[in-house]
């Protein structure tokens, strides 16, 4: 079967590295994808929110499943797309439909569907540019810290989390009628703050029955400590010690099941991955947000572990059979340590030529921001390179990536050095 990998990060070289280890992976497809996946699969320059381009792209390599990577075309609707095509309906397209992706295109949508189906979250509000003045005597009635969501896609950057009442109410103008982050922040959700650990857990659903992925844990801000700017994610562990069998029961219980009963009497049509970010409040889980796609860099830890065919769990999505499945799960330690460019998640240089990935043995080096040119690799992104090991426990594996980002350099180069700090 022909397949493409829609994306160009770390967790779509992830993804396709897994395909191919499958039996029943036909020609393997990226679009756009980077040089790791350029050296594994074929990639096709292709925008991800292109979708005249994608189908072309289909039905010139007579493509049977399509695996959507980031959250943009399935907000856009891509799934929709497809089903709408004649020529492409009885395609499997990995990922939900736009209206189940707005848990992620919209932060207020996600508040209400959990409010909806009693999934413990986070007391809210939410304001436009109309109710600004009530926003703030909201803001009142709350305790600091204050926590500001921008309602759309905002890259990851639309949280804000403040100490003081005025200057939470001075960004919270700024929001709605500044429109500091453009069309996203028009409406604007204030919420409890919420003090407690944070992972990620990740379901694989048909629409119909699902299967929960391993639990990981995302190191999201720039600096050792946990500080400095957020980023997209600097490294990644999985399992999450912390996550015990009977926590792990409680989000099945509490979380997992209500949002997959949730879909069905909302109507949301949800074939792919969910994304639940959780955070653990004293001894219970509670959801932070969704997303309606993989993590990154939590692919890079999970799919390692499961040890399954994925083109025929994939396939499962399509016929929603995923009931006939059960995970494989590889008991040991997986960690990932995202290498940046210098400067991220602020302004970066591009260009720089990676030397040392052939020389790395024992980790294995997934790539996000990179390209070929005259046939060597650059940076071409500010998270540049994922290195993956497998070990007894946290502690052995990130000692074997460390070992390995050793040998990788590129001018400017940085990592975390403090992965596990805190667990
Ligand atoms: P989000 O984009 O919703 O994942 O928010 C980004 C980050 O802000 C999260 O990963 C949390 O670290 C933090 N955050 C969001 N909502 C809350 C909350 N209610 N309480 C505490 N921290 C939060
Ligand atoms: N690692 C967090 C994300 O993918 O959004």
């Amino acid at each position: 079967m022909n397949i493409l990998i829609i994306g160009g990060g770390g967790r779509e070289h992830t993804i396709a590295w897994k395909l191919l280890q499958s039996p029943n992976c036909g020609k393997l497809f990226v679009a756009p994808g980077n040089a790791g996946t350029h050296e594994i699969a074929v990639n096709l320059e292709l925008g991800v929110n292109d979708f005249d381009g994608i189908k072309e792209a289909v039905l010139n390599n007579e493509i049977q499943m399509v695996i959507v990577g980031p959250e943009d075309p399935l907000v856009q609707g891509i799934h929709d797309f497809f089903l709408e095509d004649e020529q492409l309906k009885n395609i499997i397209v990995v990922g939900p439909q736009k209206a189940a992706a707005t848990l992620e295109g919209s932060k207020e949508f996600a508040k209400e569907f959990m409010k909806a189906h009693n999934i413990p979250t986070a007391k809210y509000d939410s304001f436009t540019s109309e109710t600004v003045e009530e926003g703030c005597n909201f803001l009142e009635t709350m305790k600091p810290p204050y926590v500001l969501k921008a309602d759309g896609l905002a890259a990851g950057k639309g949280v804000l989390i403040l100490e003081d009442i005025d200057e939470a109410k001075d960004e919270l103008r700024q929001m709605l009628v500044g429109q500091k982050f453009g069309a996203a922040s028009q409406k604007v959700v204030i919420e409890e703050f919420l003090d407690g650990i944070e992972l990620s857990c990740f379901v694989l659903t048909d629409g119909k029955n699902h299967l929960t992925l391993p639990m990981a844990k995302d190191y999201k801000r720039i600096g050792e400590g946990d500080t400095g700017l957020n980023t997209g994610g600097m490294g990644a562990i999985s399992p999450v010690p912390f996550a015990s069998d009977e926590f792990i029961k409680k989000i099945e219980e509490r979380i997992i099941k209500p949002t997959m009963d949730g879909f069905q009497k909302s109507n949301l049509p949800f074939k792919g991955f969910v994304f639940i970010g959780l955070i653990k409040v004293g001894n219970d889980p509670m959801v932070i947000e969704y997303n309606v796609r993989m993590g990154d860099p939590e692919t890079e830890v999970v799919f390692p572990r499961v040890k399954n065919d994925w083109v025929e769990l994939f396939k499962a999505i399509g016929s929603q059979t995923l009931d006939q499945h059960e995970l494989e799960i590889d008991p040991r330690s997986a960690t990932t340590i995202m290498a940046v460019s210098g400067g991220y998640p602020e302004a970066y240089q591009k260009g720089k030529t990676i030397t040392g990935i052939d020389s790395v043995d024992g980790s294995v080096v997934f790539h996000a921001g990179t390209k070929v040119v005259s046939k060597e690799v650059k940076t071409s992104g500010g998270r540049v390179l994922a290195v993956t090991s497998c070990g007894k426990d946290h502690k052995e594996a990130l000692s074997k990536s460390y070992e390995s980002l050793e040998k990788i350099d590129f001018e400017g180069m940085y990592y975390r050095k403090d992965l596990g700090f805190d667990l």
